[in-house]
Protein backbone atom coordinates (compact mmCIF):
# COMPACT_ATOMS: atom_id res chain seq x y z
CA UNK A 1 0.00 0.00 0.00
CA UNK A 2 1.00 3.35 -0.96
CA UNK A 3 0.83 6.16 1.68
CA UNK A 4 1.28 9.87 1.15
CA UNK A 5 1.25 12.08 4.32
CA UNK A 6 -0.52 15.18 3.35
CA UNK A 7 1.23 18.36 4.07
CA UNK A 8 1.96 21.88 4.09
CA UNK A 9 -0.70 23.93 2.11
CA UNK A 10 -1.88 27.20 2.01
CA UNK A 11 -3.04 27.58 5.81
CA UNK A 12 -1.49 30.13 8.63
CA UNK A 13 -0.63 26.98 9.64
CA UNK A 14 1.49 25.70 6.87
CA UNK A 15 5.02 26.04 8.56
CA UNK A 16 3.53 23.58 11.59
CA UNK A 17 2.05 21.37 9.02
CA UNK A 18 5.26 20.43 7.39
CA UNK A 19 6.56 20.04 10.81
CA UNK A 20 3.80 17.53 11.98
CA UNK A 21 3.97 15.94 8.07
CA UNK A 22 7.95 15.58 8.25
CA UNK A 23 8.05 14.03 11.43
CA UNK A 24 5.12 11.62 10.50
CA UNK A 25 7.05 10.69 7.25
CA UNK A 26 9.96 9.79 8.79
CA UNK A 27 8.55 7.81 11.76
CA UNK A 28 6.59 5.43 9.04
CA UNK A 29 9.52 5.46 6.74
CA UNK A 30 11.69 3.82 9.72
CA UNK A 31 8.41 1.44 10.69
CA UNK A 32 8.95 0.17 6.86
CA UNK A 33 5.83 1.77 5.00
CA UNK A 34 5.85 3.08 1.66
CA UNK A 35 4.96 6.86 2.75
CA UNK A 36 5.80 9.62 0.51
CA UNK A 37 5.20 13.58 1.27
CA UNK A 38 2.80 15.67 -0.79
CA UNK A 39 2.26 19.27 -0.04
CA UNK A 40 -0.92 20.28 -0.77
CA UNK A 41 -1.89 22.35 -4.04
CA UNK A 42 -5.57 22.18 -3.39
CA UNK A 43 -6.33 22.38 -7.29
CA UNK A 44 -3.74 19.75 -8.40
CA UNK A 45 -4.65 17.50 -5.10
CA UNK A 46 -6.57 14.44 -6.85
CA UNK A 47 -4.18 14.28 -9.87
CA UNK A 48 -1.08 14.23 -7.34
CA UNK A 49 -2.90 11.22 -5.77
CA UNK A 50 -3.61 9.96 -9.04
CA UNK A 51 -0.12 10.16 -10.33
CA UNK A 52 1.35 8.65 -7.52
CA UNK A 53 -1.15 5.81 -7.21
CA UNK A 54 -2.36 6.57 -3.52
CA UNK A 55 -3.81 4.52 -1.57
CA UNK A 56 -3.88 5.59 1.65
CA UNK A 57 -3.61 9.63 2.80
CA UNK A 58 -2.03 10.46 6.40
CA UNK A 59 -3.46 13.51 7.13
CA UNK A 60 -1.00 16.15 8.39
CA UNK A 61 -2.75 19.47 7.62
CA UNK A 62 -3.50 21.93 10.38
CA UNK A 63 -6.66 24.27 9.62
CA UNK A 64 -7.56 25.52 6.04
CA UNK A 65 -8.86 22.30 3.81
CA UNK A 66 -7.40 20.35 6.09
CA UNK A 67 -8.25 20.38 9.25
CA UNK A 68 -11.96 21.42 8.85
CA UNK A 69 -13.68 18.51 6.10
CA UNK A 70 -12.47 19.83 2.92
CA UNK A 71 -9.85 16.77 1.89
CA UNK A 72 -12.12 14.43 4.09
CA UNK A 73 -14.83 14.99 1.85
CA UNK A 74 -12.23 15.27 -1.04
CA UNK A 75 -10.82 11.72 -0.27
CA UNK A 76 -14.43 10.12 0.70
CA UNK A 77 -15.69 10.87 -2.78
CA UNK A 78 -12.31 9.30 -4.69
CA UNK A 79 -12.89 6.46 -1.95
CA UNK A 80 -9.11 6.91 -0.39
CA UNK A 81 -9.13 6.09 3.02
CA UNK A 82 -7.50 8.55 5.36
CA UNK A 83 -6.41 9.04 9.18
CA UNK A 84 -8.76 10.85 11.74
CA UNK A 85 -11.85 12.39 11.64
CA UNK A 86 -14.86 12.41 9.25
CA UNK A 87 -16.19 14.82 7.51
CA UNK A 88 -18.71 16.58 9.80
CA UNK A 89 -16.69 16.38 12.68
CA UNK A 90 -13.79 17.79 10.86
CA UNK A 91 -15.54 21.14 10.38
CA UNK A 92 -17.69 21.46 13.20
CA UNK A 93 -14.12 20.71 15.47
CA UNK A 94 -12.50 23.50 13.54
CA UNK A 95 -15.29 25.73 13.80
CA UNK A 96 -14.77 27.29 17.51
CA UNK A 97 -18.43 28.82 17.33
CA UNK A 98 -20.35 25.77 16.14
CA UNK A 99 -18.67 23.69 18.75
CA UNK A 100 -18.98 25.95 21.84
CA UNK A 101 -23.35 26.01 20.47
CA UNK A 102 -22.86 22.08 20.77
CA UNK A 103 -20.84 21.77 23.89
CA UNK A 104 -23.58 24.43 25.55
CA UNK A 105 -26.60 22.40 24.05
CA UNK A 106 -25.00 18.67 25.71
CA UNK A 107 -23.86 20.21 28.97
CA UNK A 108 -20.30 20.34 28.45
CA UNK A 109 -18.61 23.24 30.03
CA UNK A 110 -17.07 26.24 28.26
CA UNK A 111 -16.25 29.28 28.84
CA UNK A 112 -19.52 32.10 28.74
CA UNK A 113 -19.29 33.36 24.98
CA UNK A 114 -20.34 35.17 22.62
CA UNK A 115 -20.68 35.46 18.92
CA UNK A 116 -20.43 37.54 15.81
CA UNK A 117 -20.55 37.84 12.39
CA UNK A 118 -19.48 40.12 9.64
CA UNK A 119 -22.83 40.96 9.91
CA UNK A 120 -22.27 42.37 13.39
CA UNK A 121 -18.94 43.87 12.34
CA UNK A 122 -20.67 47.65 11.85
CA UNK A 123 -21.97 48.07 15.36
CA UNK A 124 -19.66 49.17 18.28
CA UNK A 125 -18.59 45.65 19.49
CA UNK A 126 -15.83 47.08 21.48
CA UNK A 127 -18.75 49.00 23.90
CA UNK A 128 -20.82 45.52 24.08
CA UNK A 129 -18.01 43.54 25.24
CA UNK A 130 -16.91 45.71 27.57
CA UNK A 131 -19.79 45.73 29.48
CA UNK A 132 -20.94 42.11 29.22
CA UNK A 133 -17.43 40.18 30.05
CA UNK A 134 -15.24 43.15 31.75
CA UNK A 135 -11.38 43.04 31.68
CA UNK A 136 -9.40 40.28 30.83
CA UNK A 137 -11.47 38.81 27.70
CA UNK A 138 -10.29 36.08 25.33
CA UNK A 139 -11.72 37.44 21.46
CA UNK A 140 -10.71 34.49 18.86
CA UNK A 141 -11.14 34.01 15.25
CA UNK A 142 -13.72 31.49 14.65
CA UNK A 143 -11.60 28.99 12.53
CA UNK A 144 -8.12 28.93 13.31
CA UNK A 145 -5.15 27.28 14.99
CA UNK A 146 -1.83 27.88 16.62
CA UNK A 147 -3.07 30.61 18.31
CA UNK A 148 -3.32 32.71 15.18
CA UNK A 149 -5.89 35.16 15.65
CA UNK A 150 -6.55 34.83 19.60
CA UNK A 151 -6.02 38.20 21.89
CA UNK A 152 -6.09 38.30 24.67
CA UNK A 153 -7.36 41.74 25.89
CA UNK A 154 -6.41 43.23 29.19
CA UNK A 155 -6.92 46.90 28.46
CA UNK A 156 -10.45 48.04 27.21
CA UNK A 157 -8.33 50.37 24.35
CA UNK A 158 -7.32 47.21 22.86
CA UNK A 159 -10.38 45.52 22.42
CA UNK A 160 -11.01 47.37 18.55
CA UNK A 161 -7.95 46.04 17.66
CA UNK A 162 -9.00 42.56 18.58
CA UNK A 163 -11.89 42.35 16.88
CA UNK A 164 -10.12 43.60 13.83
CA UNK A 165 -7.27 40.91 14.07
CA UNK A 166 -9.85 38.28 14.75
CA UNK A 167 -12.47 39.39 12.19
CA UNK A 168 -8.77 39.29 9.98
CA UNK A 169 -8.60 35.49 9.55
CA UNK A 170 -12.59 34.42 9.87
CA UNK A 171 -15.78 36.15 9.05
CA UNK A 172 -17.02 35.15 12.70
CA UNK A 173 -15.48 35.55 16.48
CA UNK A 174 -15.64 34.18 19.43
CA UNK A 175 -15.68 36.10 22.18
CA UNK A 176 -15.20 34.48 25.71
CA UNK A 177 -14.70 35.10 29.44
CA UNK A 178 -11.43 34.51 30.19
CA UNK A 179 -10.60 31.50 32.66
CA UNK A 180 -7.91 31.64 35.60
CA UNK A 181 -6.28 28.89 35.92
CA UNK A 182 -4.50 25.94 34.64
CA UNK A 183 -4.18 25.41 31.23
CA UNK A 184 -4.58 21.64 30.19
CA UNK A 185 -4.55 19.45 27.07
CA UNK A 186 -6.23 16.15 27.06
CA UNK A 187 -4.63 13.78 23.94
CA UNK A 188 -7.42 11.31 22.94
CA UNK A 189 -6.54 8.20 20.68
CA UNK A 190 -9.33 5.64 19.45
CA UNK A 191 -12.75 5.02 17.42
CA UNK A 192 -15.54 3.04 19.02
CA UNK A 193 -13.47 3.22 22.22
CA UNK A 194 -11.24 6.12 22.75
CA UNK A 195 -9.32 6.56 25.70
CA UNK A 196 -7.41 9.53 27.29
CA UNK A 197 -3.77 9.65 27.44
CA UNK A 198 -2.78 11.73 30.48
CA UNK A 199 -3.40 15.04 31.21
CA UNK A 200 -0.59 17.62 30.18
CA UNK A 201 -0.43 20.68 32.36
CA UNK A 202 1.02 23.78 30.35
CA UNK A 203 3.13 26.30 31.87
CA UNK A 204 4.19 29.03 29.48
CA UNK A 205 7.65 31.42 30.63
CA UNK A 206 5.79 33.98 29.23
CA UNK A 207 2.44 33.18 31.19
CA UNK A 208 1.04 33.32 27.31
CA UNK A 209 0.59 30.04 25.54
CA UNK A 210 0.89 31.56 22.13
CA UNK A 211 2.23 31.11 19.05
CA UNK A 212 5.44 31.52 19.74
CA UNK A 213 5.05 29.73 23.13
CA UNK A 214 3.65 26.67 21.76
CA UNK A 215 6.75 26.26 18.64
CA UNK A 216 9.71 27.57 20.35
CA UNK A 217 12.11 25.15 22.22
CA UNK A 218 12.19 25.85 25.82
CA UNK A 219 9.31 28.69 26.08
CA UNK A 220 7.12 26.57 27.44
CA UNK A 221 7.73 23.88 30.46
CA UNK A 222 4.84 20.81 30.26
CA UNK A 223 4.12 18.80 33.18
CA UNK A 224 2.98 15.19 32.53
CA UNK A 225 0.90 14.18 34.34
CA UNK A 226 -0.46 17.40 35.43
CA UNK A 227 -0.33 18.54 39.04
CA UNK A 228 -3.72 17.41 39.63
CA UNK A 229 -5.66 15.26 42.63
CA UNK A 230 -6.44 11.81 40.91
CA UNK A 231 -10.53 12.88 40.91
CA UNK A 232 -9.88 15.56 39.39
CA UNK A 233 -7.50 14.06 36.21
CA UNK A 234 -9.85 11.59 35.58
CA UNK A 235 -12.86 14.10 35.61
CA UNK A 236 -11.14 16.37 33.33
CA UNK A 237 -9.73 13.05 31.12
CA UNK A 238 -13.92 12.20 31.24
CA UNK A 239 -15.00 15.69 29.94
CA UNK A 240 -12.77 15.95 27.18
CA UNK A 241 -13.51 12.14 26.00
CA UNK A 242 -17.33 13.51 25.96
CA UNK A 243 -16.28 16.35 24.27
CA UNK A 244 -14.45 14.24 21.26
CA UNK A 245 -17.30 11.76 21.32
CA UNK A 246 -20.38 14.19 21.17
CA UNK A 247 -17.96 15.45 17.67
CA UNK A 248 -18.11 12.08 16.74
CA UNK A 249 -14.21 12.02 16.11
CA UNK A 250 -12.14 9.14 14.91
CA UNK A 251 -8.97 8.15 15.67
CA UNK A 252 -6.78 11.12 17.19
CA UNK A 253 -7.62 14.25 19.13
CA UNK A 254 -6.74 16.93 21.72
CA UNK A 255 -8.78 18.50 23.76
CA UNK A 256 -8.09 22.08 25.47
CA UNK A 257 -9.10 22.91 28.90
CA UNK A 258 -8.99 25.45 31.03
CA UNK A 259 -9.16 24.08 35.29
CA UNK A 260 -10.36 27.38 37.26
CA UNK A 261 -8.99 27.46 41.51
CA UNK A 262 -11.81 25.35 42.13
CA UNK A 263 -10.85 22.51 40.08
CA UNK A 264 -14.10 23.57 37.26
CA UNK A 265 -13.12 22.72 33.61
CA UNK A 266 -14.07 24.46 30.97
CA UNK A 267 -13.46 22.63 27.46
CA UNK A 268 -11.79 25.41 25.04
CA UNK A 269 -12.04 22.99 21.88
CA UNK A 270 -10.83 20.00 20.11
CA UNK A 271 -8.52 19.53 17.51
CA UNK A 272 -8.64 16.75 14.93
CA UNK A 273 -5.42 17.02 13.88
CA UNK A 274 -3.42 17.82 16.59
CA UNK A 275 0.46 19.17 16.11
CA UNK A 276 3.21 16.36 15.68
CA UNK A 277 6.37 18.61 15.84
CA UNK A 278 9.08 17.93 17.84
CA UNK A 279 7.24 20.65 20.65
CA UNK A 280 3.96 19.24 20.10
CA UNK A 281 1.66 17.93 22.95
CA UNK A 282 0.22 14.45 21.52
CA UNK A 283 3.78 12.77 21.59
CA UNK A 284 4.90 14.06 24.80
CA UNK A 285 1.14 12.60 26.35
CA UNK A 286 2.10 9.39 24.32
CA UNK A 287 5.75 9.19 25.39
CA UNK A 288 4.42 9.56 28.78
CA UNK A 289 2.39 6.02 28.80
CA UNK A 290 5.48 4.35 26.50
CA UNK A 291 3.93 5.03 23.21
CA UNK A 292 7.30 6.21 20.88
CA UNK A 293 6.38 8.52 18.29
CA UNK A 294 6.85 6.47 15.52
CA UNK A 295 4.27 3.66 17.34
CA UNK A 296 2.12 6.88 18.07
CA UNK A 297 2.37 7.61 14.12
CA UNK A 298 1.34 3.79 13.06
CA UNK A 299 -1.73 3.69 15.86
CA UNK A 300 -3.08 6.61 13.96
CA UNK A 301 -2.67 4.49 10.62
CA UNK A 302 -4.22 1.43 11.56
CA UNK A 303 -6.84 2.57 13.20
CA UNK A 304 -7.97 3.80 9.60
CA UNK A 305 -8.69 0.81 8.69
CA UNK A 306 -10.68 0.02 11.99
N1 LIG B 1 -3.35 23.59 15.76
C1 LIG B 1 -2.17 23.00 16.32
C2 LIG B 1 -1.29 22.44 15.28
C3 LIG B 1 -2.49 21.96 17.33
O1 LIG B 1 -3.65 21.75 17.56
O2 LIG B 1 -1.58 21.35 17.86
MG1 LIG C 1 -6.92 24.54 17.95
Amino acid sequence: KKIAVVMGGPSAEREVSLNTGRAILAALQEKGYNAIGIDLAPRHFVDQLKKEKIDLVFNAIHGLYGEDGLIQGTLEMLGIPYTGSGVLASAVAMDKAVTKRLFTAAGIPTPRSRLYNKHDAGRDLASEILLEFGMPVVVKSAAQGSSIGVVIVEEPANIEFAVKEAFKYSDHIVVEEFIKGKELTISILGTDQPEALPIIEIVPESGRYDYSSKYTKGATEYIVPARLEAEVASYVQQVALEAYKLLNCRGIGRVDVMLDSNNKPYVLEVNTIPGMTATSLVPKAAAAVGISFADLCERILLMTAE
